[in-house]
Parts: structure tokens; sequence; C-alpha cells
């Protein structure tokens, strides 16, 4: 795969659609997240998904053999011994920087699941990283490629729900005490970096800015109401002020039994939207609708990001590090 330095755009005769090179991926975590990553590899043209890792060896080679691939049971040995063009970091959050930068280091493009690492410093040395090897580092934020997002992103830039005014977001989710016990790292300031905040809502508030532009104050109360032996809070409540004047709030709880919607709404002097657990459901004026299957659009969206990562040398670490500053703000 030929390296994109950063800001840097290749050349139309080098696009994805017209290269029959096939990307070779390797996973590092074989947990919930790491199996999803291993299905969208099988479904996308152009990607084979070569080996796995997992210092779980069960997971590694179970995954490994649902997919016909090898198994290694640690990142260093995946990368010598796999020949591999990126790696996707599925690892526990506080450990995302370091297994990234070893992948960089190695000279593999790396995806690395949300969020970018638990602290700044991490997620500096990361970008650091990155910039010295000139290979990719993407950070998953698979909600911005959804249809009914998209929608609402061309409708506020168009200017057409007038000036903003009110901006909200509202996770009501339900995670059992059996969830948080199910991993060591789990609710834990060190490796989860925080709770539904940095974890579960992350979507959410990364959409909101993403949406809305930049938080300029925030004022938050959060609480651990609902589970026990975890570090981290399972409730937030915050205001917030935008750049621009415009005002908002976040909700955010894994403690709504039974788990109800993640909902986003946006609401300006001429239109608003609101965008419940992933679909558009109110426009006015109305916004542009893109109907997909879940399947459909899980591929589009990861192959809108991979393009929008590969081939157009944007750096993606960039807003998944600002929304971690942002994060830090309400919850310590
Ligand atoms: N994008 C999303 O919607 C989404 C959804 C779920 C999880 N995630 C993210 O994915 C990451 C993993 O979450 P999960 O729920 O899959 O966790 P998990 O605990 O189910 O899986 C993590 C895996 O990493 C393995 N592991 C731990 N240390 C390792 C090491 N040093 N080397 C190799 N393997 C190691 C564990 O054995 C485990 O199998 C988290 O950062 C989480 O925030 C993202």
């Amino acid at each position: 795969m030929p390296k994109a330095t950063e800001g840097s755009v290749l050349k139309a005769e080098t696009r994805p659609e017209q290269r029959a090179e096939t990307l070779r991926f390797g996973i590092l975590g074989c947990g919930v997240i790491g199996p999803h990553h291993a299905r969208a590899i099988a479904g996308l043209d152009g990607a084979e998904l070569v080996a796995v890792a997992d210092t779980s060896v069960v997971r590694a080679e179970t995954l490994a053999g649902e997919h016909g691939c090898s198994s290694f049971p640690n990142l260093q040995e995946m990368l010598s011994g796999a020949d591999l063009d990126a790696v996707c970091v599925c690892t526990p959050s506080g450990m995302h920087a370091e297994h990234a930068i070893a992948a960089l280091e190695a000279g593999k493009h790396v995806v690395i699941e949300k969020p970018v690492d638990v602290t700044l410093r991490a997620a500096g040395r990361l970008l650091a990283a990155q910039r010295a090897t000139g290979n990719k580092a993407a950070v998953v934020s698979q909600h911005r490629f959804d249809a009914s997002t998209l929608a609402v992103h061309d409708a506020v830039s168009g200017g057409r729900f007038g000036r903003l005014t009110t901006r909200t977001v509202a996770v009501r989710w339900w995670r059992s005490q059996s969830y948080y016990d199910s991993g060591g790292w789990r609710g834990t300031w060190e490796l989860d970096g925080g709770g539904v905040l940095i974890n579960q809502a992350i979507h959410s508030i990364d959409l909101l800015q993403w949406l809305m532009g930049p938080v300029v104050e925030v004022t938050a109360h959060t609480g651990l109401l609902a589970h026990e032996r975890v570090q981290v809070e399972d409730t937030a409540v915050a205001i917030l002020k935008f750049q621009g004047g415009a005002l908002g709030t976040i909700v955010a709880t894994t403690a709504a039994y039974p788990g109800l919607t993640a909902r986003i709404t946006v609401n300006g002097d001429r239109g608003s939207a609101v965008i419940g657990d992933d679909e558009l459901s109110t426009s006015t004026p109305p916004a542009s609708r893109r109907k997909q299957t879940p399947t459909v659009a899980a591929k589009t969206r990861l192959r809108r990001y991979w393009r929008s990562v590969a081939w157009t040398g944007r750096d993606p670490v960039r807003a998944p590090i600002l929304a971690v500053s942002r994060w830090r703000i309400g919850t310590r």
C-alpha cells in the first residue's frame, strides 16, 4: 500500500476503486469488538484477514478458526509471523496507544478502536509516532458515517437550520453488573479511562461536536449510582456552552434499566432534527434520507472510513484527540 504523508493527497489514478491490491489485516484483541472487525473485513472487496492475536489463546484460535487465518498469542509474534499491511487495535482502551505505536513502528497502518486512548499524553505519543512513520492511524467513530448523521451534517453546514440554538445528547442505556465484572479493565480509570462518558456515550458526544462545533464551557455532575466494584461514573449530566453561543446538555447513563434510547437533537431558529438510535426520526426542513439495510450501512461506513483515511491523506487521529480533552473536563 503506498504511503501518504500528512496532508498529502494521493493522485486520482491511485484511488481505491481502480486498484487491484488487497489490504492484509491483522486484528489484535478478539473479545467483543474484534470479531466485528473480522466480519467487516470479510465483507469488503480488497481486504483480507490474515491473522488475529490475543493473550487469550482460546479467543484467538476461535476467531482464527472462524475466518481461516493464523492466530498468535501477542502483537509482537503477529507482527513478525504474518505479512500485514494494517492492524486493527481492539484491546482495552488504556492499551490502544502502546499497541498502535508498536504496529506503526513495525511499518503497519492502524485502525484503533475508540477511544484513541485514555489520556491526552498517550494520544500525543500516538500522533507523534504516526507523523514520524508516515503510516496511517485511524480511530473508529463509525457513527459519523450513518446516513442520518450525514444528512444532519449536510443540513447544519448548509445553514438549513438557521442559527443553532440548542443541542442535546441523551444516552439512557443499561449495563448489568456482570458486564462490568466481565473484564478486569472495565470501569477502571487506568484502562477504561472513565465510565459512561468515555465508553458508551462517546459516539453521541463525538457526533454532538462534529455536527455542532466545539464546546467552550462545561458544567457537570457525575455519579456511580447503580453498580459496584467500579471506579468510574455510571451516570453523568452536563450543561454545555458551544462556540457561537448555543447551549446544550448531555445526559448519559448505563443505569437506566432495561436500556432505552440514544438520542441527539439539534435545534435552530429555522429547523430541527432528532436522531434516535442512529435513525433520523424528525427533520424540519426535511434532510435527505438515504435508505440502507444495516449490513449495507455497516459495509458502506467501513469502506468510506478507509477511503477517507487511507486515500485522502486526512489526519484522522485529531478529532478524537480533541474529543478526549472535552470528556476529561467533565469527569474528573
Ligand atoms: N466502536 C464501538 O462501537 C465499540 C464497541 C465495543 C468496544 N469498543 C472498544 O473496543 C475495545 C475493546 O473492547 P471489548 O468490549 O472488545 O473488550 P474485551 O475485553 O471483550 O476484549 C479485549 C480483548 O483484548 C485482549 N487483550 C488484553 N490485553 C491484550 C494484550 N496485551 N495483547 C493482546 N490481547 C490483549 C483480551 O484478552 C480480550 O480478548 C475497547 O477500547 C472498547 O472501547 C468499541
